[in-house]
């Protein structure tokens, strides 16, 4: 028996419906900012659709797109512009910049009330002792997605491959939070097939093409797969062999059209949030 295909396209559509009602009925409508240095092709169309998404729900949005040969002051200045403008309730600065800007001070620049990406270390904080008011786009949105399909992670074994900042160690916490047994994954674990079968909502994020097969999966397990990837033929796909594993899997995102299309849909929500926080 195949899996059920969860449709991250329509629970995104979903989404944005939701706040574009919301942002009907605002007087000021909220406003986000996106920073972009350099010329990063895939980066420029993630931007593209973030500012797309905006106008898509009414909001307000700004595209700042620096040269590759920014200083680190130039770029602090803009940033400190942002975080002052009334206009701004949000501010984006797209991951990754060029090699001479230190990532870390940027992010940590940023008003962790405008960090709707949620990487300020006052947030991520926040989001370790469960009192958060953003979550990070990309876990939040696969905790949305388990939710739109009823499944609960509560009393399962969770099962997390990838430990970084942005995906991994945020994903494990939020499983955490709804009750479900968390282990993490990485590079060095010993037997990761061994760990990987005992999940029953396996979230992978390694960023290597097609790594997980069915091998790797417990039969009628929720497979979520959080990878970007390209194979062999140049072709998207995820960090799971999607059409072996379906065979197994219980439920299972695609890629692309899984978790891909929520990313936006919860950036989009945590500006409304952080917008309607400013208006309190
Ligand atoms: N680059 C890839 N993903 C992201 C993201 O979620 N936020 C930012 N700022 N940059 C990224």
């Amino acid at each position: 028996m195949s899996a059920i295909i969860i449709d991250g396209k329509a629970v995104s559509a979903k989404v944005r419906g939701e706040i574009a009602e919301k942002v009907a009925g605002m007087e000021k409508k909220p406003g986000l900012a996106v920073v972009i240095v350099g010329e990063d092709p895939a980066s420029k169309v993630y931007v593209r659709n973030k500012a797309k998404g905006c106008a898509e729900v009414g909001f307000y949005s700004e595209v700042h797109e620096l040269p590759e040969s920014t200083t680190e002051e130039e770029l602090m200045a803009l940033i400190d512009r942002l975080n002052a403008d009334e206009r701004i309730n949000g501010i984006l600065c797209q991951l990754p910049l060029p090699k001479h800007l230190n990532e870390k001070a940027v992010i940590d620049r940023i008003r962790p009330d405008k960090d709707v990406d949620a990487f300020h270390p006052v947030n991520t904080g926040k989001i370790m002792i469960g009192d958060y008011d953003f979550l990070p786009c990309t876990p939040a949105g696969v905790m949305r997605l388990l939710e739109e399909y009823g499944i609960s992670p509560e009393g399962k074994n969770c099962v997390v491959v990838g430990r970084s900042n942005i995906v991994g160690k945020p994903q494990a916490m939020l499983l955490l939070q709804k009750n479900g047994t968390v282990t993490v994954c990485h590079s060095r674990t010993p037997d990761l097939k061994a760990e990987c079968r005992r999940a029953d909502i396996l979230v992978v994020a390694i960023g290597k093409a097609k790594f997980i097969d069915a091998d790797y999966i417990k039969p009628g397990a929720t497979v979520i797969d959080v990878g970007m990837d390209r194979d062999e033929n140049g072709k998207l796909c995820g960090d799971v062999d999607f059409e072996s594993v379906k065979e197994v899997a219980g439920a299972i995102t695609p890629v692309p059209g899984g978790v891909g299309p929520m990313t936006i849909a919860m950036l989009l929500t945590n500006t409304l949030k952080a917008a309607e926080i400013a208006d309190k």
